[in-house]
């Protein structure tokens, strides 16, 4: 090979260190996991074949090198990577996902687990779960496809949310999976005492407290965030509209920030819920609180 044209060989290793220090200068508190995975959506490897490709000095191709640096910089301007990518892997699924809808977090995951324990736990042969505020459909789409002899209905009130809900319920394509476009606070009035499960992550940040966080407060829609004074508004209106819901003995789960487990806590013995317990996270941070109907 002609000396000119070696010297402007890219390869992946060089990609990855470059990526690597542009996204750390940016801030992003991981920047080498992010490296990876950019640059494994543009050559269309995982990121455990990405750093194969960076072992044996793979070489990139001027094209990919081009729309790598592309990505790097709506990265490194605090874009979030679901967004660039189009894509947000939830449990088993991969969701579609883009400006208008909140991008699921792993956090959901661990929450979405004690909804589908409860359900396996059920001994009717169609337990009925039902998912308020489902945004790209991650919990309720988890639901339908990990428990699939359950019944699972979906309500999402934001119609630039919606757009991505309806696309995701498409494309997973589950029988048992029922969504609609409306409030949570008047949603399925014909399986009124019947649920077994209502699972909720609703907005629930304190309209004051503004996240730090660029993706998060430039990207999320506010209408995912922000829940009112005390950030508890929308937590009310899925408390009372789960006693509607459920059928006594049903189960109420609730994802919340992590200082909010008493409060809600309070709030759900305040409208009648037995039992109201917060469950630590892996990391052990209360983000999640269960009650019975
Ligand atoms: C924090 S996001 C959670 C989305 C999704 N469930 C998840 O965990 O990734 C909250 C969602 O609730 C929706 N939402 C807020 N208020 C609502 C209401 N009154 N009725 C229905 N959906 C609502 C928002 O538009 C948003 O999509």
């Amino acid at each position: 090979m002609p000396e000119e044209i070696s010297r402007t060989v890219t390869t992946v290793s060089s990609m990855r260190e470059a990526v690597r220090g542009l996204l750390s200068a940016a801030g992003i508190s991981d920047p080498q996991v992010d490296a990876d995975l950019l640059i494994g959506f543009v050559l269309d490897a995982s990121r455990g074949r990405v750093q194969a490709m960076a072992i044996t000095d793979t070489a990139v191709s001027p094209d990919d090198a081009a729309t790598i640096n592309e990505l790097t910089t709506r990265r490194a301007a605090r874009e979030p990577l679901q967004h660039i990518t189009g894509q947000a892997p939830f449990r088993s699924l991969v969701l579609a996902v883009g400006p208008g809808v909140f991008v699921p977090r792993p956090e959901t995951e661990q929450v979405t687990q004690i909804a589908i324990d409860r359900l396996n736990q059920s001994e009717l042969p169609e337990p009925i779960a039902v998912d308020l505020g489902t945004g790209s459909g991650a919990i309720a789409l988890a639901l339908a496809t990990e428990v699939p002899r359950a019944r699972v209905f979906a309500v999402e009130k934001s119609v630039d949310a919606f757009l991505w809900t309806r696309r995701n319920f498409d494309a997973v394509a589950a029988p048992n999976a029922t969504l609609v476009l409306g409030d949570l606070a008047d949603a399925f009035p014909e399986i009124d005492g019947t649920a077994d499960v209502v699972i909720s992550n609703p907005p629930y940040i304190p309209d004051a407290a503004i996240p730090r966080e660029v993706e998060v407060r430039l990207h999320d829609p506010g209408a995912a965030l922000y829940g009112g004074e005390d950030g508890l508004d929308v937590v009310r209106a899925v408390s009372t509209r789960a006693q509607m819901l459920l059928h006594p003995g049903g189960t109420l789960i609730l994802e919340h920030g992590e200082e909010q487990g008493p409060g809600i806590r309070a709030l759900l013995a305040a409208d009648g819920w037995r039992t109201p317990r917060t469950t630590p996270d892996l990391s052990g941070r209360d983000r999640a609180t269960s009650a019975i109907r």
